[in-house]
């Protein structure tokens, strides 16, 4: 584990406690009130935490062929100063180290358990430009203008406050910094031919997403979202991505099957996991997934 002083890039000096565990993991304190806005992903709400975790690092893999070039466009370089906000097991952090590694790359959760991974990820990728910092990311304890490039992936359409996020994301960036975002939104998710029970299954998550202060309908919205909080020059590209250049078992894992609910009523659990099985497996049967990937960008105004 790299510190984040050894790379020259300081904590900010702030009323909430900072220090670096037996991990080497930098720690700051989470405030109370933030507490009470958590949004809606936590690892420890899934019963099979090792399977989430095994999905993340699926769907890094498949949208692997969509993240870079949009991380490429927005401007990311090698020899910036990357932060990447809720890099989670470090499936993405590996891949952006990786491309760029004259960069400086600080990648922050406020999950121990994800840095935790993320830190077992960068070791295993040989990843010495990588230093990983614990925090809440409505106020991460970096000073203003730490940053060259900011990476917030899949975390926006879980937060309550994804402007203030946004905000956190511009006063990190030095002038002309840019930001990337890259999220999903249920409105590109297809299957064709469709299992009965998908598009119950797609509204009740959804519908369970938003009670829990998320949003699975914000890729549409991200470059608004980032001209609003300030950013300019903002552009945004959805991509299409197919189970042509993947397995429909992959799909469903990453993007349907964390999603069946015990509990639910408008569908039978076992019956949504029977079907979703067969949809994927049945290699005689012509079928295709889809899912849309939006990524948006900006600058923060000023700089050269
Ligand atoms: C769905 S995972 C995405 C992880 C990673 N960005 C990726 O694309 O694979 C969401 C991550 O956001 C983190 N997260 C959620 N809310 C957060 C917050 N308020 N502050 C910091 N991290 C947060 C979670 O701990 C989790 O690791």
């Amino acid at each position: 584990m790299t510190s984040i002083r050894r790379h020259r890039i300081r904590l900010q000096g702030c009323r909430r406690r900072v220090s670096a565990g037996p991990d080497g993991v930098h720690k700051c304190r989470e405030p109370r009130a933030m507490a009470r806005q958590r949004g809606s992903y936590r690892l420890s709400n899934f019963a099979d935490g090792d399977g989430e975790i095994a999905r993340l690092h699926v769907q890094a893999t498949i949208f692997d062929a969509i993240d870079w070039p949009m991380l490429e466009q927005a401007g990311l370089r090698d020899g910036m100063r990357v932060l990447e906000v809720a890099c989670g097991p470090g499936a993405v952090t590996t891949r952006i180290a990786g491309r760029v590694p004259g960069a400086q790359v600080v990648a922050v959760d406020r999950d121990p358990g994800m840095l935790r991974r993320a830190r077992a990820a960068t070791d295993a990728a040989g990843c010495g430009h990588v230093s990983l910092a614990a925090g809440e990311l409505y106020a991460l304890p970096f000073a203003a203008g730490t940053f060259d490039f900011c990476v917030m992936r899949f975390v926006l359409q879980h937060l309550h406050r994804p402007a203030d996020a946004l905000a956190e994301g511009l006063r990190l960036l030095a002038p002309g910094g840019r930001l990337c975002a890259i999220d999903a939104d249920d409105g590109w998710l297809s299957l064709y031919p469709e299992p009965p029970v998908f598009r119950a299954l797609v509204e009740t998550s959804g519908t369970r997403q938003v009670a829990a202060n998320g949003n699975r309908h914000i890729g549409r919205k991200l470059g608004v979202m980032l001209a609003e909080a300030g950013f300019e020059s903002c552009e945004v590209d959805v991509r299409v991505v197919t189970t042509s250049r993947f397995s429909r078992a992959d799909f469903v894992a990453s993007a349907l099957s964390f999603r069946v609910d015990d509990d639910a009523t408008a569908y039978d659990p076992d019956r949504a996991r029977t079907e979703l099985r067969d949809w994927a497996d049945d290699a005689a049967r012509p079928a295709w997934g889809y899912v849309g990937i939006f990524g948006a960008w900006g600058r923060k105004p000023g700089g050269g």
